[in-house]
């Protein structure tokens, strides 16, 4: 019995930063438990991709879900042990891997642009490759959009000033179709005609838009 329960802690448990020397690599491999050996999210319907998201995006992120500006019953508790010395390191390890290709079944009606999202495009860049605005959506499921989206609308995401009144703003059927298109774009190989926004630039040190594609 306790045998069982100390391997199923041992299978669970996450190697956390105590030390500012720590391994980057092997706390990596407690994220990769979710978010994916290879940078494909085991469950991608709730597990975002990390791998290759901007940096500085994703320190803020880790920052926020210890503050507990942003909540969540697997993040908050495991971003605890990330100070912000810590969350700096890991969030550079995952935002200089290349996102992976790791899209799902394609949805049907993807292809067509909901109006609207050039507004998006502004900060979260012309093929949704992310920037120092925003973060990538390109290549994220259609389902994690989509409860993101709707997640700042209730009200229940908080953790930025813009996004939830954009989110009121559209019905849930807009944010459905803008979901489905956005995750269906992948920068470099498919661009989309609603442009006017100028592509910001790549902070230094980051993938650019294009080189996420390997096939
Ligand atoms: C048990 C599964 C699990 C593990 C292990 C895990 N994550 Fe997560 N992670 C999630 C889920 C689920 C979400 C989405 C949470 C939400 O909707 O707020 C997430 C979200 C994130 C986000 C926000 C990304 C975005 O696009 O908004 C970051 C950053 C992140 N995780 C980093 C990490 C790091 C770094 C580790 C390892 C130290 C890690 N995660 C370990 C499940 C996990
Ligand atoms: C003024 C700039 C701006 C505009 C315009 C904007 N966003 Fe955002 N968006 C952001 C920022 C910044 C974040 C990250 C917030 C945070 O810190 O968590 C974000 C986060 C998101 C997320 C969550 C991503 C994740 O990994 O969890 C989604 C989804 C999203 N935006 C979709 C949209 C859509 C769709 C539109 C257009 C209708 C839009 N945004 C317009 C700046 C913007």
């Amino acid at each position: 019995m306790i045998f069982t329960l100390l391997l199923a802690l041992f299978q669970t448990a996450i190697p956390l930063p105590v030390h500012a020397d720590d391994d980057v690599e092997a706390i990596a491999q407690g994220c990769a438990g979710c978010h994916g050996e290879t940078g494909v999210p085991t469950d991608l319907k709730t597990v975002p991709i990390i791998w290759g998201q901007q940096r500085t995006y994703l320190v803020k992120q880790m920052h926020d879900y210890r503050a507990g500006d942003r909540e969540n019953e697997v993040m908050s508790p495991i971003a605890q042990d990330f100070k912000p010395a810590d969350a700096r390191k890991i969030a550079a390890y995952f935002a200089t891997k290349a996102w992976p290709e790791a899209s799902g079944p394609k949805a049907a009606g993807a292809a067509v642009p909901p109006k609207g999202l050039d507004q998006c495009q502004a900060c979260h860049g012309t093929s949704f490759e992310g920037g120092p605005s925003g973060p990538r959506l390109a290549g994220l499921s259609e389902a994690y959009l989509l409860a993101g989206m709707n997640a700042f609308a209730s009200g229940n995401r908080t953790n930025n000033e813009d996004m939830p009144k954009f989110m009121r703003a559209l019905t849930e059927r807009e944010r459905m179709a803008m979901a489905r298109h956005i995750s269906d774009v992948r920068p470099g190989k498919k661009a989309i005609s609603a442009v006017s926004a100028p592509v910001p630039r790549q902070p230094a040190g980051s993938v650019a838009p294009g080189a996420f594609i390997t096939e």
